[in-house]
């Protein structure tokens, strides 16, 4: 749990760490090859060390050699991953693709459910699928047959635009097909672009990165690699909430600003002042014209990206006038909502919409995280509120914060980690 103190302005420096949605896929994609690889600036977060104990329980060698080094030996691995560790992080879908691209065939147990909202893997079987593997599921399994992938055009769009994951299944399994596949429709998010950069340095053969349709010419083998992790853009952006929320001044090193896309026009549109520097620092504040309310829809990459939705509505709640945030991408991710209102937030949900009428005092309360991004939003709104904010099942957070409150310390923060049971006896209603 986190105990927060708000109204402190923060200020001060920060350093961004690297990108767990491109470090989980790049875990993966060293599967490969039989060769060993060592990646770098790897976040130190639950869900890296989820994702090294299923790549070790299928029989590789993985070493942390620092808190954000690992070295990954995958010379001898099964096809199948086991059920307890996969349910526990959907992002374990992306060994679909290299199991069944190095073995020829892969099990993976389905993805559990997730309180963001539906995760259907549809489009990575449709992937694969065109690839010649035959999937089946039994028993909550996928079940593949890959023996002899070959290259093919494939449209990766689906309901809600591209698929982060399936386009990485996609790409690291046609990586290893006979002859060209085509992605149509492919996601371009800066992870997607990480991986192809890995892959490449591995001897895959990828145009068109960065754009929403990538060519790759399959080849036999591809071999190890070094490959460093790009800074995480949502942890960047996460700080760069805070400044606005507590009215400071943070300056982000070794980020890149320009994987913020339509967040950094909803800052400047709100109010913010962001400067970028070439060596990937980025100083924000509010401008001297305060607040302004804004309008979000999120949207695959280069849109405004749904993992800055629950944060960027804990900052509407303190911005005067009316803000509206639509989900495109996860319809019914709000489960921060009902926490901000005890907190004093006005918001109301409108079908895929959150209407914030914002510029009251948030209160400090006890409230519960749902989810990773929504415990950040509530840590946010704790920042800026009056009093005490105890921020419960803190588990969440840690899955994709590195250090977060050493960090928010180091700004200026008051916020303390303590154990769930520290909750005042105050806060609990006692129940005759
Ligand atoms: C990635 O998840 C991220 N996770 C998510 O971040 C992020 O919210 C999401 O992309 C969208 O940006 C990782 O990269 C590990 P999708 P992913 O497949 O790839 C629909 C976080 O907080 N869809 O891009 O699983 C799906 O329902 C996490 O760090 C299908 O219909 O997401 C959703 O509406 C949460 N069929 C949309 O596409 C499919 O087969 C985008 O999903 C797959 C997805």
């Amino acid at each position: 749990m986190f105990k927060i103190i708000g109204g402190h302005q923060l200020s001060g420096i920060v350093q961004a760490s690297g990108s767990k949605n491109s470090a989980l896929p790049l875990f993966a994609a060293s599967l490969l090859t039989e060769d060993e690889s060592i990646i770098e600036n790897v976040p130190d977060l639950s869900d890296i060390q989820f994702m090294a104990e299923i790549i070790a329980d299928l029989g590789a060698e993985v070493e942390k050699l620092d808190p954000n080094t690992w070295r990954i030996n995958p010379k001898a691995i099964v096809h199948f991953a086991p059920y307890d560790l996969v349910r526990k992080m959907r992002a374990s879908i992306c060994l679909l693709g290299p199991l069944a691209a190095r073995l020829g065939r892969a099990e993976i147990p389905m993805p559990g459910g997730c309180v963001i909202g539906n995760r259907p893997i549809d489009l990575h079987i449709r992937a694969l699928e065109s690839l010649g593997a035959k999937v089946e599921l039994k028993g909550g399994v996928v079940q593949i047959d890959a023996a002899n992938l070959k290259g093919a055009s494939i449209f990766m769009g689906g309901r809600h635009g591209s698929t982060v994951t399936g386009t990485a299944n996609a790409i690291m399994a046609a990586s290893l097909s006979q002859g060209t596949t085509v992605l149509d429709g492919a996601a371009c998010e800066p992870e997607i672009v990480d991986l192809c950069e890995m892959l490449t340095k591995m001897g895959a053969i990828i145009q068109g990165m960065g754009s929403h349709r990538l060519e790759i010419q399959g080849v036999s083998k591809l071999h190890g690699c070094h490959h460093r992790v790009i800074p995480d853009r949502i942890e960047t952006a996460t700080y760069a909430i805070a400044a606005g929320i507590t009215n400071g001044e943070i300056c982000i090193q070794g980020c890149q600003p320009k994987h913020l896309g339509a967040f950094a026009n909803v800052m400047q549109e709100c109010g913010m002042e962001m400067e970028s520097s070439p060596d990937g620092n980025l100083s924000i504040k509010v401008s001297p014209g305060g607040l302004k309310p804004f309008e979000v829809i999120t949207l695959p990459y280069p849109g405004f990206p749904t993992d800055l939705q629950a944060q960027t509505t804990a900052l509407a709640c303190v911005v005067p006038g009316l803000s509206i945030l639509t989900e495109r991408v996860y319809p019914s991710r709000f489960m921060h909502v009902p926490e901000l209102l005890r907190m004093g937030a006005e918001i109301s949900l409108e079908g895929s919409s959150a209407i914030v009428l914002g510029g009251k005092k948030l209160k400090g309360a006890p409230v519960m995280a749902s989810d990773l991004r929504a415990s950040a939003a509530l840590i946010l709104a704790g920042l800026a509120a009056q009093d005490e904010t105890w921020v419960q099942r803190i588990y969440h957070l840690d899955r994709g914060y590195d250090q977060f409150e050493t960090k928010l310390q180091a700004l200026g923060a008051d916020v303390e980690r303590l154990p769930e049971e520290a909750l005042p006896k105050s806060f609990i209603p006692q129940f005759e």
